[in-house]
């Protein structure tokens, strides 16, 4: 099984200087949410780019070894778009999926419950569907008497009563490429848009004596598609809610559900506390019986074991953090590893940015050791086993194992000082 998502067109309704397909859900693209889903389902995959291509290819070849980009330059319609893959496609025998990049909510069973109907009718043509209440917009089914597929007529090139056609299409689509591959170069122009549609691909399926079908999708927030900047809000609220639902199910509790912004590649062990105004965007692993938030921050490849607390307000950034630790409260914890039974004191920051060498580094912290309040830990930086920090302290050397760093001027208190001023 092979995949292919077009993501070449412009996205201007997003007033950006970013393609569409690059703008972020809890920080990750779009685009990464839809090959996210079909990396278990089609052993390749062909990202359609057109639009600031250079951008796209760069994040495509960053993060996915098995997702070729091909590129499609001018952007001549859908049709045209997924005809750019058949040069790559000459010799496949086999079935392909074919997805929008700007739709990030598809999920991978949707798409495995879609190729198994599709198969197990013997399609040659699937198109998925579903039921809207203001179908404005999207394509429309056109079904026979006899209810069988017809056509897809698009919002520009339909009648009033065809306007009136609820049910539209998802723009998904699962093809028996061998039997299809042919209509690519006999699709034509003639339309309202003056573009290869993609969805004459019906048409052409009936005309040949293919078995087209189309396989209605009940939930049909899976198949919502980002146009503007309130869809990608819409969108996030969407995601969000999900898998704070999912969360709740697999027995993590979250207080405020209105306030919590949870990523869907963020996995949390059961008897997890999630406190209000907690934002966790980006891949992270939290363990069981932990304490997050209220208002912490976690930025993505955080590691967290079981029974660690992460308190208000603070930061968490690429970092491993061992069981039973806590940071209560007002802190920084940036490129860091850190063992098991710290205490991390108030206002404790990890300085791990030098801005003149732009380089970052790590600090370590071992376990049971103990940080005072308001330290700088100066990275690189190794705080070995028991060791403890003064409060204030500013670490810019490795402390050894149960001493103690204490980097603060002596006090000094004068007596009645404030009487004789
Ligand atoms: C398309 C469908 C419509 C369906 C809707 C679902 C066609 C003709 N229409 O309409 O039936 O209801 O999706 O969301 O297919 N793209 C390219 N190259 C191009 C043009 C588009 O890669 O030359 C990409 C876009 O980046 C986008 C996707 O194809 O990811 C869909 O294009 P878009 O213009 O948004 O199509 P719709 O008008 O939404
Ligand atoms: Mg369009």
């Amino acid at each position: 099984m092979k995949s292919i998502i077009l993501a070449a067109g412009k996205g201007t309704r997003m007033k950006s200087d970013l393609p569409k397909v690059l703008h972020e859900i809890m920080a990750k693209p779009l685009l990464g949410y839809v090959l996210d889903n079909v990396k278990n389902i089609a052993d390749e995959s062909f990202v359609i780019v057109g639009h600031q291509a250079e951008a796209v290819e760069k994040f495509v070849n960053q993060n996915y070894s098995n997702v070729k980009t091909v590129l499609q330059s001018p952007q001549l319609g859908t049709g045209h778009a997924v005809s750019m893959v058949c040069p790559h496609l000459v010799d496949f025998d086999g079935e392909v999926v074919i997805l929008c990049g700007d739709s990030p909510l598809i999920t991978e069973k949707t798409l495995r419950d879609f190729v198994q109907y599709h198969k197990s009718i013997n399609s040659d043509i699937t198109v998925m569907s579903t039921i809207v209440e203001n179908p404005t917009n999207y394509g429309r089914i056109i079904r026979d008497i006899d209810n069988s597929l017809e056509c897809i007529v698009e919002e520009k090139d339909a009648s009033v009563e065809q306007k009136n056609i609820k049910e539209v299409n998802a723009g998904i689509y699962c093809l028996n490429w061998n039997k299809i591959k042919d209509a690519f170069s006999q699709l034509t122009t003639n339309n309202a848009q003056g573009e290869y549609y993609l969805t004459d691909i019906i048409e052409w399926g009936k005309l040949n004596k293919l078995s087209v079908n189309a396989f209605i999708l009940a939930n049909k927030e899976e198949v919502y598609g980002i146009n503007s900047r309130a869809n990608l809000a819409e969108a996030t609220k969407m995601m969000n809610e999900r898998k704070l639902n999912q969360l709740m199910v697999d027995g993590v509790t979250i207080v405020d559900p209105g306030s919590t912004w949870i990523s869907e590649d963020t996995v949390i062990g059961s008897d997890t506390i999630i406190y209000p105004s907690t934002y966790i965007e980006g891949k992270n692993k939290i363990g069981k019986n932990c304490k997050i938030g209220p208002f912490a921050h976690l930025r993505g490849d955080v590691e967290i074991a079981d029974n660690v607390k992460i308190g208000n307000f603070v930061e968490v950034k690429k970092s491993k953090i061992n069981s039973n630790t806590n940071a209560g409260h007002l802190s920084y914890i940036g490129d860091s590893e850190i063992g098991s039974h710290v205490n991390i004191g108030a206002g404790t920051i990890t300085a791990n940015y030098n801005p003149l060498t732009k380089v970052k580094s790590k600090t370590i912290l071992e376990d049971n050791v103990k940080i005072g309040s308001n330290a700088v830990l100066v990275a690189p930086v190794v705080i070995e086993e028991g060791a403890n920090v003064g409060a204030g302290g500013v670490i810019t050397k490795n402390v050894k194992s149960w001493a103690l760093a204490i980097t603060r001027a002596p006090l000094r208190v004068l007596e009645n000082w404030v009487k004789k001023n």
